[in-house]
């Protein structure tokens, strides 16, 4: 298997609007990022993923473009997003950016040509339809954000194609001017020496041909991974990618193992990586047996051809110690259990920031606490079809995107230390709990665990490169499987649940050395093999066969 740095690096997903204000609006800004920059190193990440800071009107949250060229005034002006560049690599990390191609805002000067009439030059750089001969949408389809993925615009009587919200068009790919203006752009971040790209929502570039009428609407995946989508990822690595050592992660939606392979196949000269929704989309709530399904099935469909991701949250994604753990009783062993089998499954692990401090979901009173466009959107449409408000509000809480957006708990002072001025989006009240500060000074907080198991991947290949095994298929509590690489295994063992546990490991793992634990009385080998692991209990040991 080929050997590349950004298989064996932790990536830390920075939300840049909620991780640090330095300016006293609310926002976080760049400034912030730099400001904690020895924050992140110290925890012994390689790459920062910052979410985009493009200019944008912020329908939602910056992933609505307006100029890819120019930075969003909450954010900062190029000048800090150039020195922040700097400063990650002086200290020896890199940058990669979001790349958001699949539509832009509506306020980008693209679209406002595009709609000002049918024969505008740049007509065609999106997608417009005639409406039905009732007047109506050209097809059922549901969009993310809202009940139809078309909007009709009076000025000239044609609907436009949004995945997303009303406000983000589509661009049409398949017009070849289209496409050489993205990798345009893409080539003049390159260029300023950034390390590459989260790309956005990229299956979604092709669209179906004719757009017929979905058989069951509510079910969006004919949104992604249609015909042509290869062709438009060989050319953009043909034309842009392979030219720079850098690497891509695609968010790649609604796919299995065996489509994901075509996306990131080493001889495919398409990503590197991917995100899969697999878990985060498909699993509501924990479920241990088919997370486990999961895991198999990507390690089977491409260890050794292509590179897969680890994640169990984002901006996107409700933190994972609310999530699928237990924030209460067992919030910081719960949280280094999670750790422990995101860093230690195959692919490249991303942390989003805050979850190195265990921090929490959050359950704000009032649809008005809540800024995600998403949850807003669907609240509405609930409530206008006569549904009970407060009902509606209490169902979609648990998957709002708002529980991770809430400010970094920096310290206990007010706002958290976030900011001095009014924080865009209420800090989560558990601040004077959880924060930073306090992290920082407890020699076995969550964050310190981090910092081991991060530094555990920079000695240990096989942690990055071994193979995987699970010995535990089919229990719902216990989750013990083996990484090898050549004649070095490592035995993981988990207990996902609040109770104990008993467990026989494996024979050859007699004697074997404990690398780390979330407990900290567990004898430093594994001389007996008939063990109990307590609630949230995690282990690896090391054994050479
Ligand atoms: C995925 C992003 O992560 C999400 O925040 C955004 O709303 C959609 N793509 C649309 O760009």
């Amino acid at each position: 298997m080929k050997q590349k740095w950004w298989k064996e690096a932790v990536v830390y997903k920075v939300y840049w609007r909620s991780f640090y204000d330095t300016d006293g609006d609310g926002y976080g800004d760049i400034n912030g990022v730099i400001q904690k920059l020895d924050y992140i190193k110290k925890l012994g990440v390689d790459v920062i993923w910052l979410n985009p800071v493009y200019k944008s009107p912020d329908k939602d949250n910056g992933y609505d473009i307006s100029d890819y060229r120019a930075i969003m005034d909450k954010a900062g002006t190029m000048e800090d997003w150039e020195r922040l560049l700097e400063e990650v690599h002086n200290r020896d990390m890199k940058l990669i950016m979001d790349l958001v191609v699949n539509h832009t805002s509506d306020q980008h000067n693209w679209f406002q040509e595009s709609r000002s009439s049918e024969d505008n030059r740049k007509r065609d750089w999106y997608i417009w339809r005639d409406p039905k001969p009732d007047g109506g949408p050209p097809n059922n389809w549901r969009s993310y954000f809202t009940p139809s993925t078309w909007e009709y615009d009076e000025k000239t009587g044609q609907y436009y194609f949004h995945s997303f919200a009303i406000e983000q068009p589509d661009l049409n790919w398949r017009n070849p001017e289209v496409r050489e203006a993205i990798f345009d752009m893409m080539k003049f971040w390159l260029d300023k020496g950034i390390d590459g790209f989260r790309m956005d929502v990229i299956n979604l570039l092709a669209k179906i041909e004719g757009f017929p009428d979905a058989e069951k609407p509510e079910k969006i995946n004919y949104l992604g991974n249609n015909p042509g989508i290869h062709q438009y990822l060989q050319e953009m690595n043909e034309k842009v990618l392979r030219h720079y050592d850098i690497m891509t992660v695609g968010e790649i939606p609604f796919v299995t193992p065996e489509d994901g392979l075509k996306y990131v196949g080493e001889d495919r000269g398409e990503l590197d990586t991917l995100f899969h929704f697999q878990v985060a989309d498909d699993m509501p709530e924990w479920d241990m047996v088919q997370f486990k399904d999961i895991q198999k099935k990507w390690f089977e469909g491409i260890f050794g051809k292509g590179w897969n991701s680890q994640f169990l949250n984002n901006h996107d994604h409700t933190r994972k110690v609310t999530r699928y753990g237990n924030d209460k009783a067992y919030r910081e062993e719960s949280a280094k259990l999670l750790a422990t089998m995101v860093h230690t499954l195959p692919g490249t692990p991303y942390i989003f920031q805050g979850e190195e401090i265990g921090m929490t979901g959050v359950d704000f009173d009032s649809i008005k606490d809540y800024q995600d466009i998403a949850m807003k959107n669907k609240y509405r449409e609930e409530v206008d079809k006569g549904r009970d408000p407060e009902e509606v509000l209490e169902e979609l809480k648990p998957l709002s995107r708002d529980n991770s957006r809430t400010p970094v708990q920096w310290d206990a002072s007010e706002n958290a230390g976030f900011t001095d001025g009014e924080p865009w989006i209420a800090v989560n009240p558990n601040y004077k709990e959880i924060n930073v500060e306090k992290a920082l000074d407890e020699p076995h907080s969550i964050y310190y665990y981090y910092q081991k198991l991060i530094a555990l991947r920079k000695e240990n290949d096989v942690m990055i490169y071994g193979d995987y095994e699970d010995l535990s298929e089919g229990d719902e509590r216990l989750y013990m499987y083996t990484r090898n690489l050549e004649e070095h295994s490592w035995l993981i063992v988990l207990n996902h649940s609040d109770e104990n546990q008993e467990l026989t490991l494996p024979n050859e793992s007699i004697n074997a050395e404990l690398k780390i634990s979330n407990y900290e009385d567990v004898p430093e080998k594994a001389s007996n093999l008939q063990t109990t692991l307590r609630p949230h209990e995690a282990r690896i040991y090391s054994y050479i066969k």
